[in-house]
């Protein structure tokens, strides 16, 4: 079966992004968990979708402009995903949502619908986000694994990425390693069913 792995950078405080400037100590909004040779789909909340499409068109159709979020030039891995993203499916979970600039967007109803996709045949679908959709996946037991970037940062007030989750859930370490500027990533296996 296909896993579906969660990819988030937070600060240590749990945060996805602060109430003012949203998640201005992410340098770049690559997909740097390590995640891309082994993906074939993007799944996202219908919440996130209009910004992120928006983001990653703006890259694609201008690589040199300023990326809006950052104000920077797009980074060589922004570069990278903008040319993956083009041409991957991208799953929007939403029950409102019914349109979207780039046509392989498809429209997700349901949970259900989630679980037959991982049944299907191909590589395994990267959870973009965002917190909540992260929140519900995990307590409906559809996500594997959880990929962590820790900031060095105590955000304080905002966004918390498990604000919404439900129910415990055990957790498997699998990789540790120390990135550049303080940040840590995590890679924790989800124990569905058995926390
Ligand atoms: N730091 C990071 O790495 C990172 C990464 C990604 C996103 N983010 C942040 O995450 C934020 C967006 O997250 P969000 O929580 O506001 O929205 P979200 O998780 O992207 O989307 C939530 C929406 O998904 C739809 N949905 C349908 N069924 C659902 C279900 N069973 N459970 C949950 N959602 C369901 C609903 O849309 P309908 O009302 O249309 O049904 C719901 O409003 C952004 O502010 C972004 O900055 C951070």
């Amino acid at each position: 079966m296909r896993k579906l792995i969660a990819g988030m950078k937070i600060s240590v405080d749990g945060k996805v992004e602060g109430t003012e400037h949203g998640a201005d100590w992410v340098e770049a909004w690559s997909e740097d968990y390590g995640l891309t040779p082994q993906i074939d789909a993007c799944l996202l909340g219908g919440g996130m979708y209009p910004g992120y499409e928006q983001y990653w068109s703006g890259i694609q159709n201008d690589p040199a402009k300023p990326a809006w979020i950052t104000g920077n030039p797009p980074t060589p891995s922004e570069l990278e995903w903008a040319r993956f993203s083009a041409q991957t499916p991208h799953y929007v979970l939403s029950s409102t949502l019914t349109s979207a600039l780039w046509t392989n967007t498809i429209f997700v109803r349901g949970l259900e619908e989630i679980a037959a996709l991982k049944q299907q045949a191909g590589k395994d679908i990267y959870l973009v986000g965002g917190a909540r959709a992260t929140a519900s996946l995990i307590d409906a037991g559809l996500v594997d694994e959880l990929r962590l970037i820790a900031y060095p940062l105590i955000a304080g007030a905002g966004k918390a990425l498990f604000e919404t989750t439900e129910h415990r859930h055990g957790l498997e370490l699998r990789k540790v390693q120390q990135l550049e500027y303080g940040r840590v990533s995590l890679i924790y296996g989800i124990v569905n069913g058995a926390g």
